[in-house]
């Protein structure tokens, strides 16, 4: 067996010691939208630092925990806190909790994130549904031996974001007036923003810019997940914007969507299941 494999296999063990709870659907939150984690009915949390092996996260804003519990009986792993590429780790501990929560029994990867805004029609504050993204920019996370108990060498890659539960997101917004927009993300490694030059460039085949979600959906596509995805457009990219951008910044806009996101999402998960 690979030292990948291994890693993961002793943090499902890890995890085991702690909780037997099974989740169905498994949530990342994004940077701010942290705060959806008071919507759960909890039933345990765990520490990232309290499961041996697990990759820490050191950006503020990002509480390291899995949270266990309930949105509207459907059972739920959600990360508050997630592992970027540009804290130095591997590319594989990046997407290691994608893998664990599938160990874990979770079916459907639910993906969060905090993106520049590309589009011009997109506003600061909006949610776009992700219909697919460009991954190219960062080290593709399947790299290395390929792990057979996850998925195959080659996997396709033509419908990584599950047609139905895109179908059920829109549906979600419809029927609660949320505006949302879609589009194509893309992920760079950061941690420094775009420069103008970059944005231009990107923005003629993408939507939205960040620095997380593709590996860990191409992971997840590779070991059968069902995945879909929302970004909150925290600010317009660099050269769209009128002032440099900051994390504070982007924290800030991420909690004036909290409201429409937390409804989306809770919605949205009640009818995937
Ligand atoms: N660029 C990259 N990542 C981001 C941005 C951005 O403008 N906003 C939030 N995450």
């Amino acid at each position: 067996m690979s030292e990948v494999y291994d890693k993961v296999v002793n943090c499902v063990k890890s995890v085991r010691e702690k909780t037997d709870f099974i989740p169905k659907v498994a949530l990342v939150l994004g940077s701010g939208l942290g705060d959806y984690a008071n919507d759960i009915e909890i039933v345990t949390e765990i520490e990232y630092k309290d499961i041996t092996g697990f990759p820490v996260s050191t950006v503020p804003g990002h509480a390291g925990k899995f949270i266990f519990g309930y949105v509207n009986k459907v059972p739920v792993v959600c990360m508050k806190g997630r592992v970027h590429y540009y804290e130095g780790y591997p590319i594989s501990d990046v997407v290691l909790p994608a893998r664990l929560m599938k160990m874990l029994g979770a079916e459907i990867l639910f993906l969060t994130n905090a993106a520049g805004g590309m589009n011009p029609s997109f506003h600061a504050g909006d949610l776009m549904l992700i219909t697919d993204h460009i991954g190219m920019f960062v080290p593709n996370p399947l790299i290395g031996a390929n792990l057979d108990e996850f998925g195959t060498r080659f996997p396709d890659m033509s419908e990584v974001y599950d047609l139905d539960l895109q179908e059920k997101i829109r549906e979600t917004a419809r029927e609660n007036n949320i505006v949302l927009q879609e589009g194509v993300y893309v992920q760079l490694t950061g941690p420094s923003y775009e420069s103008p030059a970059e944005i231009k460039m990107l923005s003629h085949f993408a939507d939205a810019v960040g620095m997380s979600t593709a590996v860990e959906a191409i992971a997840a596509n590779h070991c059968g997940m069902k995945i879909c995805g929302i970004s909150c457009i925290s600010n317009l990219a660099a050269g769209l914007n009128p002032t440099p951008l900051s994390h504070k910044e982007v924290q800030e806009a991420a909690d004036m969507a909290a409201m429409k996101f937390r409804k989306l999402v809770t919605e949205a998960i009640t009818k995937f299941v």
